[in-house]
């Protein structure tokens, strides 16, 4: 499963890019609306920094509208992938823009009819929402599990987008549901992180290999010989 950042903020996003793990990113807009500055700016620093593909919304709930937005985002960079709200609009705009090439994200999908609908309209991605699932109490993993068992038989080319992550956890199960892709906010990635064991062990390794400064010249001099400070491999 490749790992997308959800987010509209450029500091983030550079932040977690240096971890060399994300494949794309993906922003909305409630999450571009929090950020100070042209939204243009940060869609195209987003895509500059991810070098994949980066979702961008449209807002217009009329077809022949939302089709001009997506050509228009399309212009910022080769990376925007056309967001696209679910609707028999969001459809019809999809079907226009895949025909003329444009990849497109078809967003806010909570059912495997949806997702089907969705992959007809020629989707490249199909986002469905955990959280929000989660939050009226119905089990999100079911839901994307249904999704991903109703798109399979069927080869579609659309991957499964598992958006709306909360915690660590739904990345896993997001996975193990057989996703495509997972987007997830920063903090999430910053959680998955984390486990006690690793930050003792490292402690631990540091204070062994401190007991014998010989140790520190040895691999001093070694660095300094191969010459291999900042060297490609
Ligand atoms: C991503 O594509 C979605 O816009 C996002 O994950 C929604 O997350 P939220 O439910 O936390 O707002």
């Amino acid at each position: 499963m490749r790992l997308f950042i959800d987010t509209g903020s450029v500091k983030e996003v550079e932040e977690i890019a240096a971890w060399g793990v994300l494949s794309g990113a993906t922003t909305n807009p409630s999450l571009l609306a929090k950020e100070e500055g042209d939204p243009g700016e940060a869609i195209k620093r987003i895509c500059d920094l991810v070098q994949g593909p980066t979702s961008a919304e449209v807002v217009s709930r009329d077809a022949k509208q939302m089709v001009a937005e997506g050509r228009a985002l399309r212009t910022l960079s080769e990376h925007i992938v056309v967001k696209v709200p679910f609707s028999p609009a969001g459809l019809a705009a999809t079907r226009e823009l895949t025909q003329d090439g444009h990849p497109v994200n078809m967003t806010l999908v909570f059912s495997a009819n949806q997702a089907l609908l969705s992959a007809e309209a020629g989707a490249t991605y199909i986002s469905c929402f955990m959280g929000r699932v989660d939050d009226m109490s119905v089990d999100s993993v079911a839901v994307l599990e249904e999704i991903v068992d109703a798109l399979r038989p069927a080869g579609t080319t659309s991957q499964v987008l598992a958006a709306s992550l909360r915690n660590p956890m739904h990345a896993v199960q997001a996975a193990k549901a057989g996703c495509e892709v997972s987007t997830i906010p920063y903090k999430v990635l910053k959680g998955m992180l984390e486990h006690p064991l690793t930050t003792s062990g490292i402690e631990r390794f540091e204070a062994d290999w401190q007991k014998r400064p010989e140790f520190a010249t040895w691999l001093e001099g070694l660095v300094r010989e191969a010459g291999t400070v900042g060297a490609a491999s």
